[in-house]
């Protein structure tokens, strides 16, 4: 098997746009720094990481003749508002689950951002009352089950698209796209900096790659702030992928590295280095990151590239996943 042998259902505009941050890259006066925008990858309700992924999933409801795409979330997942995009897109109902993963104090938090987005384009939205967690809910259960009693065909879709069999291809596919990006432009990233969560973005990298002849480093940066469970994740996710698309040897170790320190101790809350990558990547270059996720892989990046922990004759490809939406929700840190 290759990853070839997968059906994909296109979603995106094409190849993400590639192109250099050299503001940012002249402040931190490092390695010189690249975006990949998965946040503008497609016309779907201002795409992100999770249309990448549902490129195969969504083929996959189609075969087994679902019409209701069900899915778990925070109350601003950027997940469950993709998923509502591309139900939409393909003719599907969406039913989504969305849990308070985050006890943050903003007044319009279930109102606006990602869940207003869902609730434009017709999915019935779910507020459930539940903490953080990436595992299999009962309010999940409940609503295939309900779908079903009302004469439906669910397809199920865990958070983030994750710990599903294909969750990987979509970044496996996206390490690919690298690769022949790298050769129009000239360039080699040896570096990748990318945000982990549920996972499958990071796993689904480290498993494209790795079928590659240059290795290059995947540096994830934890912004769940339980980092045992995302190594745990990333590493199960990258493994099974690999074995998925062929690769003809193990995953090493080695080649599993999620980072902590830049996710505070919630998931969902910015710490000072949050926002102040946010601002940074502002001011300097016109790009917007959110407080949830790339607020946090961006500092992680910052950091790293002015300790020298990656050197300044690197390359880095800094992945920047979506989230937008959410800045909504977080108003009060910019007063
Ligand atoms: C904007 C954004 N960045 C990063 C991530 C993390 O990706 P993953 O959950 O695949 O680890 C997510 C989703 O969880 C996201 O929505």
């Amino acid at each position: 098997m290759s990853l070839d042998d997968f059906e994909r259902y296109p979603l995106l505009f094409g190849p993400s746009p590639v192109h250099p941050l050299d503001r940012l890259s002249d402040h931190l006066g490092g390695a010189r720094i690249w975006a990949k925008r998965e946040d503008c990858n497609a016309g779907l309700a201002y795409g992100g990481n999770k249309t990448r992924k549902l490129e195969y999933l969504l083929p996959d409801a189609l075969r087994q003749g679902a019409d209701t795409l069900v899915s778990i979330g925070g109350v601003q997942s950027n997940h469950t508002r993709q998923v509502a995009a591309v139900a939409a897109h393909a003719g599907l109902k969406a039913v989504l689950i969305q849990e308070s993963w985050v006890d943050w104090p903003d007044a319009v938090n279930d109102k606006v951002g990602n869940i207003l987005l869902s609730r434009v384009m017709g999915a019935d939205v779910r507020l459930v009352r539940a903490g953080f967690g990436i595992g299999v809910k009962d309010s999940w259960r409940q609503a295939l089950d309900d779908v079903r009693a009302a004469g439906g065909t669910p397809y199920a879709i865990p958070a983030g698209g994750s710990d599903h069999p294909l969750g990987g291809l979509g970044f496996a596919n996206w390490a690919r796209e690298v690769q022949r990006q790298e050769a129009e432009l000239g360039v080699f990233f040896d570096t990748i900096v990318v945000c982990s969560v549920t996972g499958s973005t990071q796993a689904g990298m480290i498993a494209g790659f790795a079928g590659q002849d240059r290795p290059r480093r995947v540096l994830g940066i934890d912004a769940s702030a339980k980092i045992a469970e995302t190594r745990d994740q990333v590493a199960r996710i990258a493994r099974n992928t690999a074995e998925l698309i062929g690769l003809e040897r193990d995953v090493r170790d080695d080649e599993i590295t999620v980072l902590e320190g830049w996710a505070g101790d919630l998931y969902g809350i910015p710490v000072e280095s949050t926002v102040d990558a946010i601002k940074l990547t502002g001011r300097l270059q016109g790009m917007i990151i959110d407080p949830v996720y790339e607020g946090k892989s961006m500092a992680g990046l910052i950091d790293l590239v002015r300790g020298g922990e990656i050197p300044k004759d690197s390359n880095v490809l800094y992945a920047h996943l979506g989230g937008q939406p959410a800045l909504n929700a977080y108003s009060g840190i910019f007063h």
